[in-house]
């Protein structure tokens, strides 16, 4: 989603900007540009489409030494170069940088901006207008930008710059994730420190209603009232080389292949060489003293959450309930007692998500963030922190963070159920076992050729499909299916496999792809074999992916068995290369799927 990048103070502040703006196309966009000071000149340039067309507009004579620039995911307005940001105030003065939804708006234009001309359509040029026509009104900058903050209603991250003054930068935040980059001589401001670590891996965190006055060499924090805030810089934890994309042709591809590497990173960080757990004991005893566990999260991560449930309530007998976060923070069901949340969450930065932990927190309920970036806003506010560790997950479709998920919750369960002194969670060898998943992911990872080659004919003209299965099997099909609707563009469904016969099975007709999960459970796998006849039976195009222990001659994919309570891990793994095989063979561009964002930080 948006992404802001500013510099102040770098005689290089075009190509810090641009480089900037680069990092952040991962978060997903449809526009983008750039405001760049030198002196007396200013620029300010924009372009729908990638990075790339914008840097095709940019002249080598843009140098500059401050600016501020924007990857526009559209929310009010379309995407045209009118509505791509940076926005400027009534007479130009002043230029804007915008994430967020600013929910009081049209409000605003009605009560403050009679006679003001929009260019465009968008929530962030009211914002820019209206800072323009305080300091009309006669307040300093600092002024006007506090008295429109008070007004502002909504999520924002803006950045600020006065054309006639621009070695400060204004910046300030709500709910819409923000960080200040510390340079030598000079400083930034950017969504993510993605988007700076080329420059400096010094960061300092910025709160919720927060205003920053960013100069090249001062960072002054405040609340709205103008009291000052101390703020410690922390270093963050990236390598450039872990976000560049190396051989690869595409980033999905490449954080597929790392979910070997991120199993045994995961035993090397919640056990010690002798195997025993090292989970935060506070962490432990929180769940422990839980009655009930509710697994909050978006997307591929409230999938991770299903084909987590079975194994936690197994290992820890508590039972755990399942919630999607955009319903939850306005529509909070009725919780049992002593209920402990867990927001999984691979950005740390999904807005339905923080929305539901501000709930949480109001309500005085202890929460674990389970998320891949330290330092994140779920991370920073939930009680509890588990990293997954998974490195940067730059491509749209999340993969690698889905299997971390999973894992580093079974590393949660077996240490609750060993502090509960549960058998079966003392016996279940889970530093062995997951070495068993990254062996079994390698074994898929081998058969590229295979699976690349059975979706040719399977999913290359499909319009839509259906992923069936049973048990963890189901929870895999539901995530398979949204990995492939969301790159390849074909309609897919993940479906219990015995509830196809309930009403869906009249959409089965000649040719109609359906992917069968069938992993170790005898039982199961017997009752989705009769499903696959079922459907077989009305002409579909059947591709099963099946345990090798399961598995017959004719099954088109098998992966090798691994513990039920992982099977979720190696069962998911050939469903990402599908996704990633349909959609290249329908020549789309996997890592970039159309309307979608990577950090999700609006409501
Ligand atoms: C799909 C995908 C999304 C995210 C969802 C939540 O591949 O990545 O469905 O899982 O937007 O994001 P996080 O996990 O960052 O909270």
């Amino acid at each position: 989603m948006c992404g802001i990048v500013g510099v102040v103070g770098n005689s290089n502040a075009t190509d810090i900007l641009m480089q900037g703006l680069e990092k952040l196309e991962y978060r997903g966009y449809d526009s983008a540009g750039i405001y760049v000071v030198n002196g007396e000149r200013s620029n300010l340039i924009k372009s729908v489409g990638r990075i790339a067309d914008l840097r095709a507009k940019i002249g080598i004579d843009i140098a500059g030494s401050a600016g501020i620039g924007h990857t526009r995911w559209a929310t009010h307005g379309q995407v045209t170069e009118d509505n791509a940001h940076p926005h400027t105030s009534e007479t130009g003065r002043f230029v804007l940088v915008h994430n967020g939804v600013i929910e009081n708006y049209l409000q605003i234009k009605e009560e403050y901006l009679a006679g003001h001309t929009l260019k465009g359509q968008t929530d962030t040029e009211i914002a820019v207008h209206l800072i323009g026509q305080f300091v009309e009104d006669g307040l300093t900058v600092l002024e006007a930008f506090k008295k429109a903050l008070h007004i502002i209603e909504g999520s924002y991250a803006f950045a600020l710059i006065d054309s006639e003054n621009a070695d400060t930068i204004f910046v300030a935040k709500n709910k819409s994730p923000l960080l200040i980059g510390l340079g030598d001589g000079y400083n930034m401001v950017c969504s993510d420190a993605m988007a700076m670590i080329r420059e400096t891996s010094q960061f300092m965190e910025i709160h919720d209603k927060e205003l920053v006055v960013l100069t090249k060499d001062s960072v002054q924090i405040s609340d709205y009232d103008g009291n000052l805030v101390e703020r410690q810089a922390y270093t963050a934890e990236l390598d450039l080389s872990d976000i560049g994309k190396g051989t690869y042709p595409f980033y999905m591809l490449k954080e597929i292949d790392e979910q070997p590497t991120v199993m045994r990173k995961l035993i090397s960080t919640y056990a010690d060489a002798d195997g025993n757990l090292t989970v935060d004991p506070a962490i432990v005893k929180s769940v422990q003293e839980a009655g009930r566990i509710y697994i909050l999260a978006a997307g591929t991560s409230y999938n991770a959450g299903f084909a987590s449930k079975a194994m936690i309530e197994k290992l820890t007998d508590t039972p755990v309930e399942l919630g999607v976060a955009s319903e939850w923070g306005y529509n909070m069901p009725l919780l049992s007692e002593k209920p402990m949340f867990i927001l999984l969450s691979q950005s740390g930065e999904t807005a339905d998500s923080r929305q539901v932990l501000v709930k949480a927190n109001e309500m005085g309920i202890p929460s674990l963030t389970v998320t891949n970036v330290p330092g994140s806003t779920l991370s920073r506010e939930a009680t509890y922190t588990m990293l997954l560790h998974a490195g940067p997950e730059i491509a749209v479709a999340s993969t690698k963070a889905y299997t971390a998920q999973v894992a580093a919750l079974a590393f949660l369960s077996k240490a609750v159920g060993e502090a509960n002194g549960k058998k079966e969670a003392v016996e279940f060898d889970l530093v062995h076992e997951l070495s068993l998943v990254a062996q079994s992911i390698e074994a898929t990872l081998s058969e590229k050729d295979l699976i690349e080659e059975k979706v040719q004919g399977l999913l290359a003209d499909a319009r839509n499909a259906f992923y069936i299965g049973r048990g963890n099997d189901y929870y895999v099909a539901m995530e398979a299916s949204l990995k492939l609707k969301e790159i390849s563009y074909i309609q897919c469904e993940g479906f219990a496999a015995g509830e196809l016969k309930h009403g869906t099975i009249s959409l089965i007709e000649d040719g109609v792809p359906v992917l069968a999960l069938i992993s170790n459970n005898e039982v199961l796998a017997a009752h989705t074999r009769g499903n696959v006849q079922e459907v077989i039976a009305r002409g579909a195009n059947v591709l099963t992916i099946v345990d090798e222990t399961m598995a017959r001659e004719d099954d088109d994919i098998k992966v090798s068995t691994v513990h039920p309570y992982l099977s979720s891990i190696t069962m998911v793994v050939p469903t990402q290369l599908v996704a990633y095989y349909a959609t290249l063979q329908r020549g789309l561009d996997v890592d970039k799927p159309r309307n979608l964002a990577k950090s999700v930080t609006v409501e």
